[in-house]
């Protein structure tokens, strides 16, 4: 919907008068740097033109009422109770950024909001940050106004608050990574972040001649939050052996790759060395990919995205059939420069980057493929790299 339509669509839920508010954020796609966020590396994670808009009216009274465009539900909720609400099938991502805000000191007052998002949900491209990093715009912007405080909105603090939010009230340990492309993404730029310090470089995606091509699983992902929490706690294991040798070290991330090498054999279980030289490569396969986008060497950024993915296949574990299809297919034709999934994986997406005369080709051999073998299709779409979140004026 665009915002006139939205307007309308509020305005016959939730009734007219008053001045209604317009707030938007973005999913992203990762280029390349996967599940390397929360071991404090590098990532390289851009802004889409997909997005969560929300038309947002104050109340008088202290109810939060929600709706989306979407889907058939109306939430109500006591902002004096917001523990309340963390089992909400839909709804709890706004109430837990609500909960954080308000428990630090932000102000909170009732509202009405009418959400539409075009990110996919549940498809790997972070629906669920655009959801919580629009929220938390709108909720700091109101804040500042009624204190006064006449500085735009933190952009890099509504992440922090965001990814807050997850951790303690929707229970997912995640990294920073989405939230703060959500936040801080730029058009035709991507963002080459350190995780650890969140100092960060806008790159231009200069893939002249190119277009990224997403395509998405379509799986039900099942069970992603328990093992992105085992994968977590495994990379735990590998910091805590190796800094018996490496002292110092808080995180994979300080382990350099030569290190690694010197004291991989240490790591006794299996498993877990696998993840840690995931990691440990993956950092390494960032740098040298905005090395390569900075020179202009997409090919040579084709081949780490490719190397990205098979890392994440074969010692990460966090692809399956699905992906791995995706993938396999796209390489097969000429056509494909780079190939991986992107995001937590388990399901979701693939992101591509294909030439612009092979595109049509590739929707239509990739999707044949993949439907014959899974028995489901895939969906395509052509990304355009879009701006963070912001009040829509
Ligand atoms: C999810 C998490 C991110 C990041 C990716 C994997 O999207 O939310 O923080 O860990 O998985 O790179």
């Amino acid at each position: 919907m665009d915002k006139a339509q939205l307007k309308a669509k509020f305005e016959e839920m939730f009734g007219s008068g008053g001045t209604i508010r317009f707030f938007s954020s973005p999913g992203r796609v990762n280029m390349i740097g996967e599940h390397t966020d929360y071991n404090g590396g590098y990532v390289f994670p851009a802004a889409l033109s997909m997005r969560t808009m929300i038309a947002f009216r104050e109340r008088q009274d202290n109810i939060i009422r929600m709706a989306a465009t979407d889907l058939d539900v109306l939430v109500e909720a006591d902002i004096n109770n917001l523990d309340n609400y963390k089992d909400l099938k839909w709804g709890n991502y706004q109430l837990g950024i609500a909960d954080v805000m308000k428990k630090q000191g932000y102000y909170i007052g009732g509202c009405d909001m009418l959400f539409d998002d075009t990110t996919p949900h549940g498809g790997g491209l972070s629906s669920s940050a655009a959801i919580e990093v629009a929220t938390a715009i709108a909720f700091a912007t109101i804040s500042n106004e009624k204190k006064g405080i006449d500085a735009p909105v933190d952009n890099i603090e509504m992440a922090k608050i965001s990814q807050k939010a997850e951790h303690e009230y929707i229970g997912v340990k995640c990294g920073i990574m989405d939230q703060f492309a959500s936040a801080m993404g730029k058009k035709d730029h991507a963002i080459f972040l350190n995780c650890a310090t969140l100092d960060y470089k806008l790159v231009p995606l200069n893939i002249k001649g190119c277009k990224l091509v997403i395509a998405n699983t379509n799986k039900k992902r099942s069970l992603a939050d328990s093992k992105y929490n085992e994968r977590r706690s495994e990379c735990e294991t590998a910091v805590e052996i190796l800094s018996q040798y490496l002292p110092g070290i808080t995180c994979l991330a300080d382990v350099s790759v030569a290190d690694f090498e010197k004291y991989a054999d240490k790591i006794e279980n299996e498993t877990v060395r696998r993840r840690a030289a995931h990691v440990v490569y993956e950092i390494d396969r960032v740098v040298k990919s905005v090395e390569a986008l900075e020179k202009d060497d997409i090919a040579y950024f084709g081949k780490l995205m490719n190397a990205s993915h098979d890392s994440l296949r074969d010692l990460y574990e966090v692809t399956g059939i699905e992906l791995d299809t995706l993938v396999e297919e796209a390489r097969r034709l000429p056509g494909t420069i780079g190939s991986r999934m992107t995001g937590a994986g388990f399901g979701g997406c693939t992101v591509s980057i294909v030439k612009d005369e092979a595109v049509d080709e590739f929707k239509e051999k990739v999707g044949a493929a993949y439907t014959a073998k899974i028995g489901y299709a895939p969906s395509f779409y052509i990304s355009e790299i879009g701006d963070g979140g912001r009040e829509i004026k």
